[in-house]
């Protein structure tokens, strides 16, 4: 019932041409690839251009961030409105790499996840302990106040059309990848978080996906978890060949 998803957040990678390029390439591979949604996270700078080489395909557009005011003078941020403008269907919010280089909160990602909603942008937000709360024990306490705050406010409608990214910060561009029972341990906690706020039956709804060295021989034993149901992907979503790997990994 849930539509696997596969991201590719680029990060700080690729000019404008080196994004076209790579999305035309896409575009050709993934051509008839049906059942999953293929989401590819450009710069800021490469949006518009990419989203003219993906009209009528099934590649979906998301920004790797966004401000949570519509307009106003905040020099150097990017509105919901503009990246709707510019194609976006998703936002990445909350990556680990924001709250921890450029100090994101839970408030100030709650407050983005919200203004993305109102304009019709669907959040792809990030939440994930770093190894030393794993190893002390506090994986589902960081997860839970991260979920929690994050969503605060969602109606059920606005919590349908999230997803929500699994991406504990010591998997992330590591090479070491949470084991498919470790990542299975916290999603499904995630599951059993939305139940107990919304319903079991929107719960069931929700989207989650998993990150943090992602790659194409770990991808289907990661799906196969009854909770995982995508992934989002740093490094491996550079290369067309490995990305396009990815995503028939996804689709099984
Ligand atoms: P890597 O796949 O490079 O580990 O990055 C994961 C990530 O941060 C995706 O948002």
């Amino acid at each position: 019932m849930r539509t696997p998803i596969v991201a590719g957040n680029w990060k700080l990678y690729k000019t404008i041409s080196e994004a076209v390029e790579f999305v035309s390439a896409l575009r050709e591979l993934a051509a008839d690839v049906t059942g999953v949604e293929i989401v590819i996270a450009p710069p800021f700078t490469a949006l518009s251009a990419v989203a003219k080489v993906l009209v009528g395909s099934n590649i979906r557009l998301a920004a790797q961030d966004v401000f949570r005011e519509e307009k106003g003078a905040f020099t150097g941020e990017v509105s919901p409105v503009m990246l709707k403008d510019a194609g976006c269907g998703y936002v990445i919010i909350g990556h680990s790499e924001r709250r921890g280089y450029f100090g994101e909160t839970d408030a100030s990602v709650n407050r983005k996840a919200k203004a993305a909603h109102i304009h019709g942008l669907k959040p792809i937000l990030c939440v994930g302990e770093k190894l030393e709360d794993r190893n002390a024990g506090n994986t589902q306490s960081v997860v839970e106040a991260q979920v929690v705050k994050g969503i605060s406010g969602f109606s059920e409608a606005e919590i349908l059309s999230t997803a929500i990214a699994y991406e504990p910060v010591w998997a992330i561009g590591t090479g070491i990848t949470a084991r498919s029972d470790q990542a299975q341990e916290v999603h499904g906690f995630i599951r059993s978080l939305l139940s107990r706020i919304y319903s079991t039956d929107s719960a069931k709804q929700v989207r989650l996906q998993y990150g943090g060295s992602v790659n194409a021989a770990n991808t289907a034993e990661l799906m196969a978890q009854m909770d995982v149901d995508g992934v989002l992907v740093g490094g491996a979503s550079l290369e067309v060949e490995s990305f396009v790997n990815i995503v028939k990994a996804a689709h099984g």
